[in-house]
């Protein structure tokens, strides 16, 4: 019901149907309607935050880690008025299943699918991920979201977005990385109590702490 609100394109809510039933029958681990619902909605707010001034939208430059067989990367890609999603998965097999599921929504212009392991595939420049970033998404190994942090965070331009999946389902395992960043004083972060657990983290710019501290 939310994906036809939410979906003008039948053939991109055919696939996210379908993607639906395929995870009751053999799990792909997809973050499920309502948090992609969510997704969406985020990058619609960055889409849009520019088109009050000059009345265009924004060509973001988005980034998951985890693709699965790439649910979640068509609602993303389906917010998106230009740009480029790249996404990573590191599994064979559900790697070309998002292939395939991606052109079949016909969002294979927008979403650009990096076959290699996260962290290590930012050291490769031939795939392309841009050094600045509007939007990340974290839905991979949760013991190795640090290592994701170390390499993205310094990518993500003031005003960017960082969501986190699995934060109250995986609640002990990330509790430390979700602490840090709690603290962490350039982000802003709210919990959306939906499916696995969605942790919203808006980036501030690089002079906030300054700025907080000064008494002028
Ligand atoms: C929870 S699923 C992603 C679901 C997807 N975001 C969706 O909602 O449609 C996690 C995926 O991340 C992949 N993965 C786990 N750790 C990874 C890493 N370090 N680098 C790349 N892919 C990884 C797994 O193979 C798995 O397919």
């Amino acid at each position: 019901m939310e994906v036809d609100m939410k979906i003008q394109d039948e053939k991109v809510r055919d696939v996210l149907r379908r993607i639906e039933v395929e995870d009751e029958q053999e799990r792909v681990w997809i973050v499920g309607p309502e948090v992609g619902e969510l997704l969406y909605d985020l990058i619609l707010e960055l889409v849009r935050a520019d088109e009050g001034h000059e009345g265009v939208s924004r060509k973001l430059t988005c980034l998951e880690i985890g693709t699965s067989v790439g649910y979640s990367a068509i609602w993303m890609g389906s917010a998106m008025r230009g740009g480029k999603l790249w996404t990573v998965e590191s599994h064979a097999e559900r790697f070309e299943r998002a292939r395939a599921n991606v052109v079949e929504a016909g969002l294979e212009d927008l979403i650009v699918q990096v076959k290699g392991h996260a962290p290590e595939v930012f050291e490769d420049a031939s795939f392309g991920i841009p050094d600045e970033l509007d939007f990340v998404f974290f839905d991979a190994t949760k013991y190795e979201h640090a290592s994701y942090f170390d390499v993205v965070f310094p990518r993500m331009r003031a005003g960017s977005m960082l969501v986190v999946d699995n934060v109250i389902s995986h609640g002990e395992e990330m509790a430390d990385f979700v602490n840090m960043l709690k603290k962490h004083p350039q982000l802003e972060c709210e919990l959306h109590e939906i499916g696995a657990g969605v942790l919203v983290c808006k980036v501030s710019s690089l002079s906030r702490p300054a700025r907080q501290g000064h008494s002028a």
